[in-house]
């Protein structure tokens, strides 16, 4: 049998991913697929716990290096028990976040050595690595805005301060503007159906939907 598809979706806070992970589920479904949708950290049962303790608290209560670990333990359990299955039975899985979040967050933003979570990416993802990531960029301050509005629990992040927004979105251009085959970069300022257009072009022009 043939392997699915991974696509996940990247970008700061409030791009308006969630949103657009189910839109584009949607049209593959529509097209007789097996889609998956799932998030990052969590995903399993037991990443979820994990996403529970890093997500929530003082900005401080963990460092960017225990963040890292903490992700790199929820990711290869969802891993293990969701997206590896997923793609072997031929599912196409769409992921709201994935590796790139922790390059971005704990590497970019927050310091972590690269060659660090590098490492982890060698020996935790082996070879289960998206096909196609769709970073959404749009300006720090707006996505913080639009962030701040559905505000809840899981806020660790969001309260990081502006200067690690702006770190974290030059992070995310970074990832795209590096590694141009595998990362389209979407302009998430636009409207719900603009953005919507402009997942569904990228997904078209990079990956087989009409086979
Ligand atoms: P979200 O579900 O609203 O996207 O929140 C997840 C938060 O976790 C978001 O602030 C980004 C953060 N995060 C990291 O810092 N590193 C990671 O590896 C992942 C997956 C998420």
């Amino acid at each position: 049998m043939t392997r699915g598809r991974f696509i996940s979706f990247e970008g700061g806070e409030g791009a308006g991913k969630s949103t657009q992970v189910q839109r584009l589920a949607a049209r593959l479904k529509g097209g007789g697929r097996e889609v998956v949708t799932t998030r990052e950290p969590g995903g399993s049962p037991g990443a979820e716990s994990i996403r529970d303790i890093v997500l929530r608290g003082e900005a401080d209560r963990w460092s960017p290096t225990t963040e890292t670990l903490l992700m790199y333990a929820a990711r290869r359990d969802h891993i293990e028990r969701v997206i590896r299955p997923a793609l072997t039975r031929g599912a196409w899985v769409i992921c709201d976040r994935f590796a790139d979040s922790t390059r971005a967050y704990q590497g970019a933003a927050g310091g972590v050595d690269p060659r660090f979570i590098t490492a982890l990416e060698t020996f935790i993802l082996e070879d289960t690595r998206p096909d196609l990531t769709l970073v959404f960029d749009l300006p720090a301050d707006v996505g913080l805005e639009r962030a701040h509005a559905r505000a809840g629990a899981e806020m660790r992040f969001e309260s990081k301060g502006m200067a690690f927004h702006e770190r974290l979105r030059d992070g995310f251009r970074a990832i795209a503007a590096s590694e141009p085959e595998r990362c389209a970069l979407i302009d998430a300022t636009g409207s719900i159906a603009e953005v919507e257009a402009a997942v569904w072009a990228a997904v078209e022009a990079r990956l087989a939907v009409h086979g």
